[in-house]
């Protein structure tokens, strides 16, 4: 049995207003009450927050932001600050996700930057990886991931990597309905692990949950999450509704 305990966690993307998002909670928490094995999170629009963290009082749900700055405050217009997610009620951050990467410039060394402020302040971070279908023709799949994880995690201590959760996500699987087969996404996690046991010993790549993102959905998250090293679920369309949601969360049984 693995010592790590499952993290399905949802994310919005740019979808949901305050409105949408308590009315989320209040259709979903009854779904998902007294599961006790499985951690539940939320990423949402950072508009959001308050007050899906104030609905999600009391509940299982633990719910993060989708990006942060990494300076505590300051003259950037249009960032959030680690600690202002903590106010509004955060637990976590998703940091590095492709698409921010892809629109919004988010390198390695930003997405380091942020995530050890987000730890300082006391937030966990979820740091996504992953390869373009382009990259994964040409054989570099495993150059990239261990690019964005060695890169992302540079300087950080074994301490830290208890607040990390490494998130796998093929771009190519992201909202095109084409998941990566357990097999692939296996082959990829084990890679990963490798790495962490590498940069920061056994111990730690033992502890550390790996995600799979990527078009997960209540009918294809079993099977995911039966390969050895995947340890949860990023997941974008399929966490929008309160019944899928839940579906995912359970998927044990
Ligand atoms: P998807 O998105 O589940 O809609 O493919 C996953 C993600 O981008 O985290």
């Amino acid at each position: 049995m693995s010592m790590r305990k499952p993290f399905i966690c949802g994310n919005w993307k740019m979808y949901k207003t305050v409105a949408e998002a308590v009315a989320f909670v209040d259709g979903v928490r009854a779904l998902v009450a007294g599961v006790d094995d499985v951690e539940i999170g939320i990423g949402a629009p950072a508009t959001a927050l308050k007050s899906l963290a104030d609905a999600a009082k009391g509940t299982n749900i633990l719910i993060g932001g989708e990006n942060c700055h990494w300076e505590k405050e300051g003259a950037f217009t249009g960032e959030i600050a680690p600690g202002m997610l903590v106010e509004a009620g955060c637990s976590f951050v998703i940091i590095g996700h492709s698409e921010r990467r892809q629109y919004f410039g988010e390198t390695n060394e930003s997405c380091n930057r942020k995530a050890k402020a987000a730890i300082a302040n006391g937030l966990s971070v979820i740091l996504c990886c992953g390869e373009t279908l382009e990259e994964r023709e040409a054989g570099r799949t495993s150059a990239v991931v261990i690019d964005h994880v060695k890169n992302g995690l540079a300087g950080f201590s074994a301490g830290e990597m208890k607040s990390i959760v490494i998130a796998y996500e093929p771009v190519w699987a992201i909202g095109t309905g084409k998941v990566a087969t357990p097999e692939q996404a296996q082959e990829v996690h084990s890679v990963i692990r490798k790495l962490l046991a590498e940069m920061f010993g056994q111990a730690v790549a033992d502890a550390t949950r790996i995600q799979y993102g990527g078009s997960v959905k209540p009918e294809n998250v079993k099977e995911i999450m039966a390969q050895p090293d995947v340890d949860g679920a990023l997941v974008g369309g399929a966490s929008l509704k309160p019944d899928s949601f839940a579906k995912l969360v359970n998927y044990g049984i």
